[in-house]
């Protein structure tokens, strides 16, 4: 913690000073997550909060899309992307022009687009959804048939789930898509008492395997409800480590894989973001109002 704390004193001055507040993925290290945040959770949680701040910078500890979405929340405030490099292989898989394509090919049917998207996919979209409110999104639509795009096997989840037809598209998490059953069923041979959380980006094969399947926060709340004292998150290992401060008496079992781009977001780069702000999100005009009103829309469903 020594080598944090000279970073830490800094950033916490200059939140002060430039009225800001930090956003923070429940992927971000502990360092980030527990000592300088203001506003932690999962996606859904910062598009959420993101809404309505008071602050005049926001400082996103994530990822690219999760900047753009805060943007669309606060168009007239300050959103800071500590790096650049921040991106996400599910946003990075299509592009506006392939939602128009796949809208062509299935006239009518409505499409539910991942958060885990950039601004020009979701300003194509009808509605937005998260991996904690898929389900009930693609439901509350009431219709046989929808497109659900960037996430194949998060859709072929919630097809599962609902019995909803899903037109599916091939953007795969690069974190969740690693994992296989075999390396669940070797984990619970080993730990006979554990209970196997699995996020909904893993492939159905290994939410399969899992005893609950559930957002990242929704994790979060199963660890809390103090049920199981053995547990393995099937996600990124900040999430563990995260848990782990908070609940001593828990134990983790850890096969985890990192995310190369939630990684990139370090004490270092927020405290250079807040100094110089930089690199400040901005989203073309044209695409504010239909980003936008895809989020409001699942916001409100
Ligand atoms: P949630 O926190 O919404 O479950 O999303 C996980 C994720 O991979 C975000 O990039
Ligand atoms: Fe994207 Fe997966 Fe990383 Fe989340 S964990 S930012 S979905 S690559």
């Amino acid at each position: 913690w020594d080598l944090f704390a000279d970073d830490i004193a800094a950033i916490l001055e200059l939140k002060r000073r430039r009225n800001a507040v930090i956003l923070a993925h429940n992927y971000q290290t502990p360092e980030i997550f527990h000592c300088i945040a203001d506003i932690r959770g999962d996606s859904l949680a910062l598009a959420r909060d993101a809404q309505g701040l008071d602050a005049e910078v926001i400082v996103m500890a994530g990822v690219h899309f999760m900047a753009e979405t805060a943007k669309l929340m606060n168009p007239d405030r300050t959103v800071l992307m500590p790096s650049l490099e921040a991106g996400c292989s599910l946003a990075d898989s299509i592009t506006a022009e392939d939602v128009c394509a796949l809208r062509r090919a299935h006239p009518g049917v409505p499409v539910v687009t991942y958060v885990n998207s950039t601004a020009e996919v979701k300003a194509e979209s009808d509605i937005c959804c998260t991996s904690a409110n898929a389900r009930r999104i693609v439901e509350s639509l009431g219709v046989p048939r929808v497109i659900m795009i960037p996430d194949e096997f998060l859709a072929q989840n919630v097809q599962r789930e609902t019995g909803v037809e899903i037109i599916t598209w091939r953007g795969h998490c690069e974190v969740h898509e690693r994992f296989t059953p075999q390396e669940i069923r070797t984990w619970r041979a080993d730990n006979p008492d554990v209970a196997v959380l699995a996020h909904p980006e893993c492939p159905p094969a290994v939410v399969a395997e899992a005893d609950f399947s559930g957002s990242t926060a929704a994790m979060s709340d199963f660890v809390s409800s103090g049920a199981h004292r053995k547990v393995l998150l099937v996600t990124e290992c900040s999430m563990s480590d995260n848990l782990a401060a908070t609940h001593p008496d828990v134990e983790f079992v850890r096969p985890c894989n990192l995310c190369p781009h939630m990684k990139r977001i370090t004490l270092r780069a927020i405290r250079h973001a807040l100094e110089t702000m930089s690199h400040e999100v901005t989203i073309p005009e044209h695409l504010v109002a239909g980003g936008r009103r895809a989020v409001e829309r699942m916001l409100a469903a």
